[in-house]
């Protein structure tokens, strides 16, 4: 994980490093620093917060500067501290690097080094590629540009670095294989980032460095750009960014995950802009249309993925074998890419990731790609790794999340997902005609039934204040709505830390019942439509044990409402659009435990939104 910023050019640089780490603290945010030059380099580190680094700058002097990288931490190598915060500088103290991803090789690269006679202060592996790339500038009599190509034949593992060195302070150099990477172009001048958030407010115009290049920027020759394997120079490929700033801004909300709540109407327009037209216009996903013959002699679907998409998919597996009767498995990526899979020609795989980046989801379609599967990629995130490793896909078009719980995307990918069923069932003819049309009047207005269940906020909002000393929680729902009880949960441990379990409702009494007692808060998503009466019986069992009822249910329903302790009402609804609502209550619910608790709900401790190591 990690963010890097940087710059060279001719405005002043603190605010830019600085602004642009704020935006990209949700990538890890343990502990930051910049390096700033002025006739000589200085470096600032600082443990917590870019605000606690911020505060180390009370001298004006020191923010003199046109040039300078940055960098906040998500620690894999050493504990968060000053130390091993980035910017890493070389023995000499002439070059300074930041580094996201990891070095596998370090240890045995540091034991020549040391032989050699380098110090090493941190215990990170980016030190080590700092000394390295200095090292092989001295011993070859190289310029940075080559000593950094030679230092990155040599490493193993993942990097996006940009390296600095202050014999030739006119120039910047950076790389990536594995964690992502992107230049800003200005006038004369180049921005850098792990994303383009930090300067989509200077500049509109982007390159995304692909795995396996490197660029020299030069402030007399300009930018140029090398394949590191084959080491020649490439022409880079500009893109148009059509994000805006106001998309990574809070916009009045106290929290990113509150306004991405509350954009999620909005969120879904943008999803289905150009897909669904209307009712009684065919749905239209371009990849579908142009890829249709390998979905309908597809043998089999795998989706894979991590975290929430995870629960994305296994929503997905329930909509798929619904709507097309073709098989679905649902993997873990971090699990499929290590065991050896069965992939045959005629499977499809789809990998689901919000960020595009996530680096057990990358290794496992390249994986599947070497097997000769067919990929088809779901992605937030436009022009990301995953965008551009699978062979053909749809991106969600959630918009910019910023805070680390997905939910907006979440929601965005599950609506997705419901669509590509209805058009591949309808054209595989394994839907029938009048269900087709029913989901789909649904479907049209789901922007503004999501308004609806948002009024239920101040309603969920009384109901947290109840429960915020709880110490766990069980979260229950069958059929499709057990993939949303495993994300509730999901959602409430990663912001408010409390311990939380999703779990199939009838499964409960394998194991699970047992812990139920007065002092355990039970959710439990029990919609009108499908196996309603079986989820009734479970909260009687619930209600028998004396645990706590918070149910989500269908508007209108009066027989939970006899049992539950407190009930969140949705719009009835289509069983398979309800998960899509049911999920609303339950994100505001943690949203609301979390923040009242006192949590950081946007960077929860120990957690990133991009997960770019394994
Ligand atoms: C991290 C994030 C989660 C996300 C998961 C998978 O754990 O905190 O919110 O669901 O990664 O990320 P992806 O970008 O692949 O969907």
């Amino acid at each position: 994980m990690c963010g890097i910023v940087g710059y060279i050019g001719n405005k002043p640089v603190y605010d830019i490093l600085i602004n642009g780490l704020k935006k990209l603290e949700y990538r890890g945010y343990d502990s930051s620093g910049i390096m700033i030059y002025n006739q000589k380099p200085l470096v600032k580190k600082a443990k917590g917060k870019v605000s606690d680094l911020e505060k180390l700058f009370v001298n004006s002097a020191d923010k003199q500067g046109y040039l300078g990288i940055g960098h906040t931490r998500w620690a894999t190598h050493g504990p968060p501290n000053q130390i091993n915060s980035h910017p890493h500088t070389s023995n000499s103290g002439e070059i300074t690097l930041v580094h996201n991803g990891i070095i596998e090789n370090y240890d045995s690269i540091k034991k020549i080094l040391t032989q050699k006679g380098y110090v090493f202060h941190s215990d990170t592996d980016s030190e080590v590629l700092v000394n390295l790339i200095e090292d092989i500038k001295k011993t070859k009599n190289v310029k940075l540009g080559k000593a950094v190509y030679f230092a990155l034949k040599q490493v193993i593992g993942a990097y996006a670095i940009v390296v600095f060195d202050s014999k030739n302070p006119k120039e910047i150099v950076g790389a990536r294989l594995g964690s992502p990477l992107a230049i800003g172009l200005g006038d004369s001048e180049y921005y850098f980032g792990s994303d383009a958030t930090p300067f989509l407010e200077f500049t509109k115009r982007c390159i995304y460095l692909n795995d396996n290049e490197m660029f020299i920027v030069n402030m007399k020759k300009g930018l140029t750009l090398r394949e590191i394997k084959r080491d020649s120079i490439i022409d880079p490929y500009i893109e148009e960014l059509k994000q805006n700033i106001e998309e990574v801004e809070k916009g009045g909300y106290d929290h990113f995950m509150l306004k991405e709540i509350f954009e999620q109407p909005h969120s879904i327009i943008d999803t289905f802009r150009g897909r669904l037209l209307s009712y009684n216009q065919p749905i239209s996903i371009s990849s579908l249309k142009k890829h249709f013959e390998e979905f309908k002699n597809a043998k089999r679907i795998i989706f894979i993925s991590c975290g929430t998409s995870w629960h994305s998919s296994l929503l997905a597996e329930y909509y798929f074998e619904e709507l097309l009767r073709i098989p679905v498995e649902v993997e873990y990526a971090s699990e499929f890419r290590y065991r050896n899979p069965v992939i045959n020609k005629g499977d499809i795989v789809i990998p689901i990731s919000q960020s595009g980046e996530t680096a057990d989801t990358l290794a496992a379609i390249k994986m599947a790609k070497e097997k000769g599967a067919f990929l088809y990629g779901i992605c937030n995130v436009v022009g990301s790794s995953i965008a551009r490793e699978t062979h053909t896909g749809v991106y969600t078009h959630a918009g910019s999340e910023i805070g680390v719980a997905s939910t907006k995307a979440f929601s965005c990918q599950i609506s997705l997902l419901l669509l590509m069923a209805l058009n591949l069932g309808q054209k595989l003819g394994t839907l029938d005609q009048k269900r087709y049309y029913r989901i789909i009047q649904e479907l049209e207005k789901l922007p503004e039934t999501i308004k609806t269940v948002l009024k239920s906020d101040p309603i969920v909002e009384s109901i947290s204040e109840k429960y915020l000393d709880a110490e766990n929680f069980l979260y229950l729902g069958r059929g499709y709505n057990f993939p949303i009880a495993l994300e509730g949960a999901l959602k409430l441990k990663e912001i408010s830390y409390i311990h939380a379990e999703g779990y199939p409702a009838a499964e409960m009494k394998h194991g699970p019942i047992a812990l139920i007692d007065e002092n355990m808060p039970v959710v439990v998503i029990a919609t009108r439509k499908g196996n309603y009466h079986k989820v009734v019986s479970n909260i009687m069992e619930i209600k028998a044990r004396g645990g706590q009822i918070i149910a989500v249910v269908s508007k209108g329903d009066v027989e939970i409402e006899k049992l539950a302790d407190h009930i969140i009402e949705i719009p009835d609804c289509n069983e398979l659009i309800a998960p899509i609502l049911a999920n609303i209550p339950l994100q505001l619910l943690s949203y609301h435990i979390a923040n009242k608790k006192g949590c950081n709900v946007d960077q929860p401790r120990n957690l990133a939104k991009s997960v770019t190591v394994e």
